[in-house]
C-alpha cells in the first residue's frame, strides 16, 4: 500500500475499489506510458540519469504479481520503489494515475480499433468474393419477412459490403479524436516540471495531443465515441446473424458444419449455434453501452473515480466485435447456397411487381395495374410473364441486382475496400514509425 499514509486499509474496501485486475489488460501500454514519462522527466534534467536507467531496467520486468494494490500504477511504482530504494520514488514528479490510466487507455483502446477495423477490411473482402461468384445465383428478398422479388446472393452480400464500409469509415474517423495524448496533464491542470507534451505524444504514436488538461485528465468522450460505434456495428452484425438463421431455417443456405450444432435428443437437429450467439452478444454490447452512458452522464468535471469502472465495459465491448467478426467471416467464407431449393422455395407471385410495372410502363396507371395483378393473385389466376432470372435482368437503378448493373456495383465495392486498405495501412504505419522513436529514445538514455 503505498498511496494510503493513514494505515487503516480494510481489505474488503480495497477489493472495492481496486482496478488490480481489471487494469491485467493494458499492463503493458501503463509500462510504456512510464517509460516515455521516465525519458522525459530525464531530458528535462527532473531526474538523474543513472536513476533513470536503472527504472527504465527495472520496468522491463514488473509483472502483475501480488495483491493489495488500488490499481497498477500503485504496484508499478511499489515495485519500482521496492527494487532500487526509496529514490525511485522520484519519478511520481509531473505524473499523476489520472494522465497516466487516460493515456494506457488511449493506447490500449487504439491497438483494439486497428485490429477491429482490418477484420472488418477482412470481412468485406470475403464478402466481395463471396458476390463476384454469385452474380447470376437466385436469392429471394424479403420484406416484412415475406418473400418479395427475386435477386441474387450477389445482390445480397453487397448489401453487407454496403453496411460494413459505413461503420468501418466512422470508426476509422473516430481514431482521430482517440489518438490524442493526455500525457503531462497531470492530475488536473497540469505540472510545474516543463515536460513536452508534443514529444511525449509523438513517442507514444498518438496523431496529436488532447490539449486542454482537464479534459485530457478526465474526458472520455473519445472512448464513448469509439464504444457507440462498436455497439452500431456489432447491432448489424446482429441482423446479419439473423439472416443467417432464418434463411438456413428455410433451406436455402446451408452453414457450415463447424458453426451448426446438434440436439442431444433430436437426431436431425442442425442447429445455427455460431449466429444464436451473434445475435445475443448484440445484446450484451448494448448493456456496456448504457452502462458506460449512464456512468458518464452527470459526472463532475475533473476525475472521478467512476471513470475506472468503464475501462472493463470497453474491454468486453470490443472483445465482442472483434470475436463477432471473426467467427461471421468464417460462415461467410463457407455457407452454401442452396441453388435447388431457392429455385423451389421461390414463390412465382414474386414476379407479381414486374408484371404490374409493365402493365403501368405500357399505359395503365401505375394503381390500377396493381388492383388488377392484386386480384389475379388472390383468385390463383395470376401467370407471369417472365421468368426470375428475366426479372432481376430488367432491373435498371444503381444497387439493384441487375448483372450489368451490380457489375458496375462490384467494381465501386472493390475500388472502395482497396481505398479503405491503403488508408489504413499507411495509417498504421505512421503510428507503428513514432512508436519506434521511443526505442531510439531510450537507447540514447542507456548509453
Ligand atoms: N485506477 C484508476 C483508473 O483506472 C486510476 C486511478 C485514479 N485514482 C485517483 N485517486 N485519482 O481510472
Amino acid at each position: 500500500m503505498l498511496y494510503r499514509k493513514w494505515g487503516n486499509e480494510s481489505d474488503f474496501v480495497i477489493r472495492f475499489t481496486s482496478s488490480w485486475d481489471k487494469d491485467r489488460k493494458m499492463v503493458e501500454e501503463v509500462k510504456l506510458v512510464m517509460l516515455v514519462h521516465v525519458l522525459e522527466l530525464t531530458r528535462v534534467g527532473a531526474l538523474d540519469r543513472k536513476l533513470s536507467a536503472r527504472v527504465v531496467k527495472s520496468l522491463e520486468e514488473f509483472e502483475m504479481e501480488g495483491e493489495g494494490y488500488e490499481d497498477v500504477h500503485e504496484g508499478l511504482e511499489a515495485f519500482l520503489i521496492d527494487r532500487i530504494g526509496q529514490e525511485a520514488g522520484a519519478i511520481g514528479l509531473g505524473r499523476s494515475r489520472n494522465d497516466h490510466v487516460a493515456t494506457a487507455l488511449r493506447i490500449r483502446m487504439r491497438s483494439s480499433v486497428l485490429e477491429l477495423l482490418k477484420l472488418i477490411l477482412e470481412l468485406r473482402r470475403t464478402a466481395l468474393s463471396r458476390a463476384k461468384d454469385s452474380i447470376h445465383i437466385l436469392f429471394p428478398t424479403f420484406t416484412h419477412l415475406q418473400q418479395a422479388q427475386p435477386s441474387t446472393f450477389a445482390h445480397y452480400m453487397l448489401h453487407i459490403d454496403e453496411e460494413l464500409s459505413t461503420i468501418w469509415q466512422s470508426l476509422f474517423c473516430s481514431l482521430k479524436s482517440l489518438n490524442r495524448s493526455p500525457l503531462g496533464a497531470g492530475a488536473t491542470v497540469g505540472t510545474q516540471v516543463p515536460l513536452d507534451r508534443i514529444r511525449e505524444a509523438k513517442a507514444l504514436g498518438f496523431d496529436d495531443v488532447l490539449v486542454n488538461s482537464l479534459s485530457a485528465s478526465s474526458s472520455r468522450l473519445d472512448l464513448l465515441q469509439v464504444s457507440s460505434m462498436l455497439t452500431l456495428y456489432v447491432l448489424t452484425l446482429s441482423r446479419f446473424a439473423e439472416d443467417l438463421v432464418v434463411y438456413s431455417t428455410l433451406g436455402i443456405i446451408e452453414l457450415p458444419d463447424t458453426h451448426v450444432s446438434t440436439s442431444s435428443l433430436m437426431p436431425q437437429k442442425r442447429n445455427p449455434v455460431t449466429a444464436e450467439v451473434a445475435r445475443a452478444k448484440a445484446s450484451d454490447a448494448i448493456g456496456h453501452l448504457v452502462a458506460l452512458f449512464t456512468n458518464y452522464k452527470g459526472l463532475p468535471t475533473g476525475y472521478n473515480l467512476d471513470l475506472q469502472e468503464m475501462n472493463p465495459h470497453y474491454w468486453e465491448l470490443s472483445d465482442i466485435a472483434i470475436n463477432t467478426t471473426i467467427v461471421l467471416e468464417d460462415i461467410v467464407k463457407h455457407l452454401k447456397v442452396k441453388e435447388n431449393s431457392v429455385e423451389g422455395f421461390l414463390s412465382p407471385y414474386t414476379l407479381a411487381t414486374d408484371e404490374a410495372e409493365r402493365r403501368a410502363l405500357g399505359g395503365v396507371p401505375y394503381r390500377t395495374a396493381h388492383a388488377k395483378v392484386a386480384s389475379e393473385v388472390s383468385q390463383g389466376i395470376f401467370s407471369p410473364t417472365i421468368n426470375f432470372q428475366q426479372s432481376i435482368s430488367l432491373k435498371r437503378v444503381v444497387g439493384s441486382p441487375s448483372p450489368t448493373v451490380l457489375s458496375k456495383d462490384l467494381e465501386r465495392g472493390w475500388r472502395r475496400l482497396e481505398e479503405d486498405e491503403e488508408n489504413y495501412t499507411r495509417y498504421r504505419t505512421a503510428v507503428e514509425e513514432r512508436l519506434k522513436s521511443v526505442e531510439e529514445w531510450k537507447n540514447e538514455l542507456l548509453r
